[in-house]
């Protein structure tokens, strides 16, 4: 089931989400209908709260084949956050916003998988590495937009504007 992507200024995007304590059905559920959604709404990552949920699970997929590969993360975590890529983002909940942000290049996530299995996954760069990191902040209740400079975050505010 495609669900609704909230959009910015919904304050359901600002919470900090609650850790997944058990895999229940309507968990398993809501990690698909996330991962339809994003292949819906054409992105290589959604978090739970932006489909209202406050529970810290990602799906995304890095499109690095043409195949689909949906991937998971249950209360992920990063860590060994090094280096440094610069890359435009956009989000499914900033219609129309793109900016620039500063990424670690390396990251090691850790979480969880659906059946309740610790997942690691390892990233030297590239989209995985940003799309770990922007999903993450998602879960903390963090928008891209917060992570752009002074000067990006003035032209967005002129590009909103005209939206
Ligand atoms: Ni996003």
């Amino acid at each position: 089931m495609k669900l609704k992507v909230l959009t910015e200024g919904d304050e359901r995007l600002r919470v900090i989400c609650k850790p997944v304590t058990k895999i229940t059905p309507a968990i398993k559920k809501l990690i698909a209908d996330m991962i339809e959604t994003m292949y819906y709404k054409k992105g290589v990552g959604l978090a739970a709260p932006q489909v209202g949920s406050d529970l810290r699970i990602i799906v995304f997929d890095p499109r690095t084949t043409k195949r689909r590969k949906p991937q998971v993360l249950i209360n992920p975590e990063l860590s060994e956050m090094r280096g440094e890529i610069r890359g435009d983002e956009g989000c499914l909940s900033c219609p129309g916003l793109w900016g620039e942000v500063v990424r670690s290049a390396h990251v090691l996530a850790k979480g969880f998988n659906e059946a309740g299995e610790p997942v690691e996954i390892e990233s030297d760069g590239g989209v995985l590495s940003v799309v770990l990191q922007h999903e993450t902040d998602h879960l903390d209740g963090i928008l891209f937009l917060d992570r752009l400079d002074p000067a990006q975050q003035l032209r967005v505010m002129k590009e909103r504007e005209e939206l």
